[in-house]
């Protein structure tokens, strides 16, 4: 019989439907993910849980803005989100969504709990309340806006059923001080046992100001507050009242970000105590990815999107940009330069171009077989011992969550093996038996070493090192492979390669940046009329997914005339054209649209001349808001026909003569 695998269970958040993921959602995902496969490949018997978390004020009102039934406006934006995650690889064993009755169920016997165990009372509660956070803000007057989001809280008196929190402060404590891993990292652990030392005061966990939510059996119209609603459907995942039959509860670990803490390890537990159900093992927060020194909202417009990223580099170079670049538990700030730096860089030069060349010069060498290795000599024991020591090194920093530290000793040893090769220069080798003996080694030593780091980065980067497997000639699933059994030495001489394929193209990094914040700037502002003339549609853009799905809720098909005319097009005359320096695709035009002349860009310089333009009289959408492409200001849009699979611009214009400024109706 074989032994019976641990389980480890492991969530996100549930994402609130009234956007769509950005790349700080994208992250708490892509992290729950790299651990899943991970934990898998350390042989856990490992279930990963995300969904949707659907109630609230915010969706009725979104739900109203676009003209349908909230339960309809939910379906579609659950279903968009767990398409962008179907896209990105990154589907769950589990998708909770807190409309499904089986949530709905278990919200209501968690409920039913804690009131036959005494620690639910009805009482009054007058407060100031945010509904962008879906929480009353402790000690806010009125007129005081809310510390975490900034924006204004409401006054709000209300009957509710009360959750006795102020009697778990003893018990939480103890918990905390006896499960010194229970919250990670270390500094959210000190924040949060001051906040609970400070006292804590009972929680209204019932509404009765809002329609769109659990109903408390026999209570209506009370519905349960949004986050005893969604908190519980980490447990509604895996099984709610018959949790004890699939076996996966207590949660082993919650993945958060710093904003939720307090909710996972202050209020889940104590819900948790008062139902008497076991707890989770583990809460660990990560930091924010910040653009611009200020968390990314779409109200602020500084959102990061991960599909066109995934579109020019491909989903494993935004995962291991995201796990490299800043150490998990912080925050740091997203760049798109950093991001391309880092491809080409790390993943082209680095891992991509060690598979290549590796490969190439065992196809040239000998025949597309893995060399038996002769003699060793010192320098090819060294690289063995380092690489050795990385397998244990890079475990125990997975096991910890120190993503960029695993991955930096990753990278350590691709290093050594790049250095070992341009000092032992196999290429320079000749036919004699002594020198093909030493090429076999030096080419079955690089090949190890290849096959090693490829098995320790696939938690991170599991398409690319799939292809890197094939490659080798493996033919095993590399994700189901234990990585407690890799050890130096494994690399079977003899075994054929796999055929040789593109890993990570290098790219020109002002192009890339250019095409990814084009694509993103199409992906937000969907019904933007012909975008093809500022911004150039990349021949690789999706059409259906998330966007579509968000476009649908938000627009519908057809617009009324009084829509059409908030468009304004004008007659405009191109007075000056000019390349920007930096940015092939764009020109820079000076357009007299008859009131004023108007700086332009226009993404057409592959296909017009500068100086062909001037004079030339186009259409100009003139009441867009400015905005800023590849570092130029751009108040306005040239309008253009896309034409063909390339999509390239064809400039609308007039066969007659037309006043410059007059408007297109
Ligand atoms: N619905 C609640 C969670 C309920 S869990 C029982 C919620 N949803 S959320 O959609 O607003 O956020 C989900 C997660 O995304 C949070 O962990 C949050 O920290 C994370 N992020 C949102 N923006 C972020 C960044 N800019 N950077 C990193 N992560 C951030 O809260």
């Amino acid at each position: 019989m074989p032994e019976k695998k641990e389980k480890f269970y492991l969530t996100t958040p549930i994402y609130y439907t009234n956007g769509l993921p950005h790349i700080g959602h994208t992250y708490t995902t892509v992290v729950a993910d790299v651990f899943r496969r991970y934990k898998r490949m350390r042989g856990y018997d490992v279930v990963m849980t995300t969904g949707t978390d659907e109630h609230g004020v915010n969706v009725e009102r979104a739900a109203q803005k676009a003209g349908v039934p909230e339960s309809e406006y939910v379906a579609r934006m659950a279903d968009a989100w767990r398409s962008l995650w179907d896209e990105l690889g990154l589907t769950a064993d589990e998708f909770v969504r807190t409309t499904d009755l089986q949530h709905v169920r278990t919200v209501q016997w968690l409920f039913k709990l804690c009131r036959e165990n005494g620690f639910v009372y009805k009482g009054h509660y007058t407060g100031q309340y945010c509904i962008y956070d879906n929480a009353f803000v402790n000690d806010a007057k009125p007129g005081d806006n809310c510390p975490d989001c900034g924006r204004p809280t409401e006054t709000l008196t209300e009957e509710n059923y009360f959750f006795k929190l102020s009697a778990f402060q003893k018990p939480l404590l103890d918990f905390y001080k006896k499960n010194p891993d229970f919250i990670q990292p270390e500094s959210r652990r000190n924040e949060i046992m001051s906040f609970v030392e400070g006292g804590l005061k009972d929680l209204s966990i019932t509404r009765t100001t809002i329609r769109w939510g659990i109903p408390v059996p026999g209570e209506e119209p009370h519905v349960f507050y949004v986050w005893f609603d969604a908190l519980t459907a980490y447990l509604s995942a895996v099984g709610g009242p018959d949790y004890e039959k699939r076996g996966m509860w207590p949660a082993d670990l919650h993945l958060v970000g710093k904003d939720i803490i307090r909710f996972h390890t202050v209020y889940w537990p104590a819900f948790l105590m008062a139902a008497m159900l076991p707890l989770p093992k583990q809460v660990w927060a990560h930091g924010w990815f910040l653009m611009d020194a200020t968390k990314m909202s779409k109200s602020k417009g500084n959102v990061v999107l991960p599909r066109p990223i995934v579109n020019m580099l491909g989903m494993d170079a935004l995962r291991y940009f995201l796990l490299r670049e800043v150490v998990f538990g912080q925050d740091g700030n997203f760049s798109y330069d950093a991001l391309v730096t880092r491809y080409n860089s790390d993943l082209a030069n680095g891992l991509g171009n060690l598979a290549s060349r590796t490969a190439a010069m065992i196809e040239k060498n000998f025949a597309g077989k893995i060399p038996k290795p002769a003699e060793h000599k010192q320098q090819d024991a060294a690289l063995a011992k380092e690489a050795q020591a990385a397998i244990g090194e890079v475990l125990e920093r997975y096991e910890k969550m120190e993503f960029a530290r695993a991955l930096e000793a990753i990278w350590a040893v691709i290093a050594s093996v790049d250095k070992y090769l341009t000092t032992e220069q196999p290429w320079a080798l000749g036919d004699s038996e002594a020198e093909k003996q030493r090429k076999a080694t030096v080419l079955w030593t690089s090949a190890e070493v290849l096959r090693i780091v490829t098995m320790l980065a696939h938690p991170v980067l599991p398409q690319s090192t799939d292809k890197v497997w094939a490659l080798l000639g493996q033919t095993t699933s590399l994700g189901a492979f234990a990585l407690d059994g890799l050890r130096w030495g494994q690399l079977a001489p003899g075994t054929s390669l796999g055929k040789s394929q593109s890993l990570f193209p290098r790219v020109d990094k002002v192009e890339a940046v250019e095409r990814i914040e084009s694509m993103a700037n199409e992906e937000l502002n969907p019904t933007q009329p012909a975008p093809a003339a500022a911004t150039p549609a990349p021949a690789t853009t999706p059409t259906a997914g998330a966007a579509a799905a968000a476009a649908s809720v938000a627009a519908p098909e057809r617009i009324g005339i009084e829509d059409f005319s908030k468009v304004e097009m004008r007659v405009g005359q191109i007075k000056t054209a000019e390349r920007i320096v930096g940015a092939d695709k764009l020109l820079k035009l000076t357009v007299d649209i008859g009131s004023e002349v108007r700086q332009i860009c226009a993404g057409i310089a592959q296909f017009y001349e500068p100086e062909s333009l001037i004079g030339r009289k186009v259409v100009v959408v003139t009441n867009l808001a400015p905005r800023k492409l590849r570092g130029v200001e751009s108040n306005g849009m040239i309008v253009a026909a896309s034409v063909g699979p390339d999509g390239r611009p064809v400039l609308a214009g007039f066969h007659e003569d037309v006043e410059v400024g007059a408007r297109l109706k």
